[in-house]
């Protein structure tokens, strides 16, 4: 999953936003103060009927017809859903959680023995920064890779909390099949069979990423995460029990705040999929903003098919009407193009990008 640079990356000196929180600093410093246009309007009173749709995966396993539609919905206008009974023991949610929770609240001296490396995407630290004056988010992170074992970097995986390594395994087992599921089930929806993805996925690929929002005394000025898409064919994001509101996504030109709903996982999906829908199903831009008072944590699973096949729009998703709008590439090249430039948007998927009169 990291790539390792091929020249020495400079990315300046990079504050940890906990031990800023606790410093208490007057203002806070510059890199993290983004510019104007970029800056969060703190007024998340939008109406109800902007949030996002609500699957009850107990319901597609029957195979409802309604629930179908309405994930195929969700797919097409949202690239975002809510799932509920989806089938996770709530212990082992919960167990994720507080191991993620006990990590972050280490000394950073301890958290530090796992570092990120400029320029890679595993071990403690800020990802995706690739130069001195880029700006910072307000945001902590522990990312790994976890399948195929060859991704993962046993020397990440931390010694404390001393239930961290089993507690990650029993959840990225559970998060993995339901990962299946779902893609079974978003298969089915685009009146394609079932295991499509599956077959074509080869091993999936499946990494981790905590975060951790510390609060933040200026939240109209600084960004938890950058603007984004995912580079995943689809994202599983657990939001921290008593977190605050954060992640946000772009739906046409307004930033919906997605509201924490007990028990439920959010579910967004990836570059990949839209490639593979030809534009069917959005990978949707979202980031996260912080608060004032309230710190916040997600733990978020990224599951991608194998890095050696190529892929491409569907044969099935392609037609006249539907002209193709991305090349075949290989994905692993993606992972990489993905993993070794700032957050942006959706830049990344120029990438894949059939560029014509007609597309956007
Ligand atoms: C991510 C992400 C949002 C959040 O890690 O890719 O979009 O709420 N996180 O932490
Ligand atoms: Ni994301």
């Amino acid at each position: 999953m990291a790539p390792v640079p091929s020249l020495p990356i400079k990315v300046g000196h990079i504050d940890d936003v906990q031990e800023l929180r606790k410093a208490k600093p007057a203002t806070v410093p510059e890199r993290f103060i983004r510019d104007m246009a970029d800056r969060p309007k703190v007024v998340p009173n939008l109406s109800s009927s902007l949030d996002i749709p609500i699957i009850d995966l107990s319901k597609l396993m029957k195979t409802d017809k309604d629930e179908v539609m309405h994930l195929k919905t969700a797919c097409e206008e949202w690239g975002f859903f809510q799932v509920l009974n989806h089938g996770i023991d709530l212990n082992v949610v919960e167990d994720i959680e507080n191991v993620a929770k006990d990590f972050f609240m280490l000394p950073l001296q301890e958290k530090q023995k796992y570092p990120m490396a400029p320029g890679t995407v595993q071990g403690y630290g800020q990802a995706f920064v690739f130069s001195e004056n880029q700006k910072l988010d307000w945001c902590n992170m522990f990312a790994l890779g976890v399948e195929p074992p060859c991704i993962r970097n046993p020397k990440l995986w931390p010694s404390k909390p001393i239930n961290f390594r089993e507690t990650l395994e029993i959840y990225s087992r559970e998060v993995r099949k339901l990962c299946k599921t779902l893609l079974k089930y978003i298969a089915v929806s685009l009146g394609l069979k079932g295991d499509v993805f599956e077959e074509m996925f080869g091993v999936a690929v499946q990494a981790v990423r905590m975060n951790y929002y510390p609060p933040c005394s200026r939240p109209d000025l600084v960004l938890g995460l950058s603007p984004h898409s995912d580079g995943s064919a689809l994202t599983v994001l657990q939001q921290g029990k008593d977190s605050s509101v954060g992640l946000q996504i772009l739906k046409g030109q307004t930033w919906v705040p997605v509201q924490p709903i007990p028990n439920a996982l959010v579910i967004n999906i990836g570059d990949t999929l839209e490639v593979l829908t030809n534009g069917k199903y959005k990978s949707v831009e979202h980031r996260a903003v912080t608060h004032k008072e309230r710190d916040r944590l997600s733990i978020v699973t990224f599951y991608a098919p194998s890095y050696d096949i190529e892929l491409g729009p569907m044969a099935e998703l392609v037609d006249e009407k539907n002209p193709c709008r991305y090349r075949r590439y290989n994905h692993g090249e993606y992972s990489k193009h993905y993993v070794t430039n700032k957050l942006q948007g959706k830049r990344t998927l120029d990438f894949a990008k059939i560029q014509s009169k007609t597309s956007n």
